[in-house]
């Protein structure tokens, strides 16, 4: 497996490449969540190669956000991608891929990403969108994998990708959960014993969601109180546990559950008063017999 850290290094690598190519974008940190992508776009797309790329992306941090402490653990990322499978890890500077010498040119998210994670952390989203073109353009895969788990994410970025004729595939990539039920994530290793124990109640309350929708439920506001109170009981600050359209992420009038998600951002609380902010989603049939991942 080869180390890139510059745009020379990964143009001559990815120009001597035969086959297709997949992207696993990812911000480091790497657990078998992002294992699973390497896995998914062999199984699902059928590609040559893939590449990693291990980029903590400091335009989609706002002020106070966690940037500063976000894992970074290259050493072990890059075992693990090798063990995987990887042909390359693409592990740039920042100012590799924001040279200071080129003037910035945002690239505006769309519609989808307003609401929810883009109304709390204003410039997330563009920060988001900016990077995944650049580092599309650098690699030129064939097919690029986002996880269900940033549902919101994995939205923006078809809309963007659709709307700029960007020339890939995206491969979605199911979330992978510890047997508590708790998506895995980077920010987990941050939550201490009795915090990570009350985690696993997000899953619990999107379970609950779609168990209420599975028994006929339609109400939305019914739907969402039920999952705000069952993270409450639980010790858990819920940022916001709602039901949306699955495409559009819109507010509905009334649940069909073949259409709609259960989304739901909430603070765990450690026992020395840090707080960590964990995202998660299930779709709405997900208590249904023909259930979606
Ligand atoms: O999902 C992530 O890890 C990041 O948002 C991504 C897609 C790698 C862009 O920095």
């Amino acid at each position: 497996m080869k180390l890139l850290h510059t745009a020379e290094e990964l143009g001559n690598f990815r120009d001597a490449l035969q086959g297709t190519v997949a992207l696993v974008p990812t911000m480091g940190a790497l657990h078998d969540g992002h294992i699973a992508h390497l896995g998914a776009a062999r199984a699902v797309a059928g590609v040559d190669h893939t590449l990693v790329s291990v980029f903590l992306n400091p335009t989609q941090f706002g002020p106070g956000e966690d940037l500063g402490r976000y894992p970074r653990t290259l050493a072990q990322d890059l075992e693990r991608c090798a063990a995987a499978g990887a042909a390359a890890v693409y592990a740039p500077t920042v100012d590799d891929v924001y040279p200071p010498s080129l003037p910035p040119c945002p690239v505006g998210p769309p519609a989808v990403a307003h609401d929810l994670e883009g109304a709390r952390r204003p410039d997330h989203f563009a920060g988001v969108c900016r990077v995944v073109m650049k580092l599309l353009q650098r690699v030129r895969p064939d097919v690029v994998t986002f996880g269900r788990k940033d549902y919101q994410q994995l939205c923006v970025v078809q809309a963007m990708i659709q709307d700029l004729f960007v020339p890939v595939r995206i491969v979605e990539v199911p979330t992978v959960r510890e047997p508590d039920g708790l998506a895995m994530s980077s920010r987990n290793r941050h939550l201490d014993p009795d915090a990570r124990r009350r985690a696993s109640a997000i899953h619990k309350a999107l379970r609950a969601a779609a168990e209420l929708a599975a028994r006929g439920e339609t109400d939305p506001h019914a739907v969402e109180s039920a999952m705000t109170d069952l993270l409450h009981a639980h010790g858990l600050e819920a940022d916001y546990a709602v039901v949306r359209h699955d495409q559009s992420l819109t507010r509905v009038d009334a649940l069909d559950p073949a259409r709609c998600v259960a989304l739901i951002a909430a603070h765990a609380v450690n026992t020395d008063g840090s707080r960590v902010r964990l995202i998660d989603n299930l779709p709405l049939d997900a208590a249904t017999p023909s259930a979606r991942a």
